[in-house]
């Protein structure tokens, strides 16, 4: 069925594009965006722009940091209060591959692991979501960058001590951590924390989560 186009249609598709208020939260902008196939100019003051003039950028949030930060539980709650979807790096690869994590680590070793981060970075569309980023996903082939061009990186602080009383919990379904008693989980903790934390730092903002429910961790970000 065709769809009559009179005159005041065609000028509200021309003229809406150029009042659209752009914020994070107005997924219609992708309509305005397929009819007037032109970026709409960013009404917001300077200051509350985004770093990047990318518009898309500002469209995904991104949780990083270590294992047992609560990247997972924290933004399933945070993309349900901004109303948006959850995607979570190691579902999507386990989906892709049929195969749980800890079968690709021992069937096809890590390397070939960090490969199927970086697709699942590349096939990112330009949505609103909150991903929820596995441990060293950021950590490997300049990865960290690659979300920060995507959209906003938030690390998901803790300290050792948090991570070890979390990990201790579910320690099996992690191949790095898998048969470590508790010095060697500490100091494996410790270890990769030094090596990973230069990576986790380049993110635009970080909370520190020790000590808080998910509540107040998704109050945080939202107020950050
Ligand atoms: C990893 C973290 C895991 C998972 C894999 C490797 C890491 O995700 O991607 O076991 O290298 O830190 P979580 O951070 O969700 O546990």
């Amino acid at each position: 069925m065709r769809m009559a186009c009179n005159a005041s249609t065609v000028t509200f598709l021309t003229v809406a594009p150029f009042f659209c208020k752009f914020n994070e939260h107005f997924n219609s902008l992708n309509v305005f965006i397929c009819l007037d196939n032109r970026r709409p100019k960013d009404w917001r003051p300077k200051h509350h722009r985004p770093k990047t003039i990318d518009y898309f950028s500002t469209m995904k949030t991104f949780l990083i940091g270590f294992m047992g930060s609560g990247k997972s539980t924290a933004g399933k709650a945070l993309a349900a209060e901004k109303g948006v979807p959850f995607i979570d790096s190691d579902s999507w690869i386990e989906t892709q591959t049929g195969k749980t994590i800890p079968q690709i680590f021992s069937e096809e070793g890590e390397a070939h692991f960090r490969s199927l981060e970086k697709a699942f970075v590349a096939q990112l569309d330009n949505k609103p979501a909150v991903v929820a980023c596995g441990g060293g996903l950021p950590c490997f082939n300049n990865l960290a960058n690659e979300l920060k061009r995507l959209g906003e990186v938030i690390y998901l602080r803790a300290n050792p001590s948090t991570l070890i009383l979390n990990l201790e919990k579910d320690q099996t379904e992690r191949p790095l951590l898998k048969g470590l008693d508790t010095k060697e989980l500490e100091q494996t903790i410790a270890a990769k924390l030094t090596e990973r934390e230069p990576f986790y730092l380049q993110a635009d903002k970080y909370i520190q989560t020790d000590n808080k429910t998910i509540k107040q961790v998704v109050e945080e970000i939202l107020a950050l």
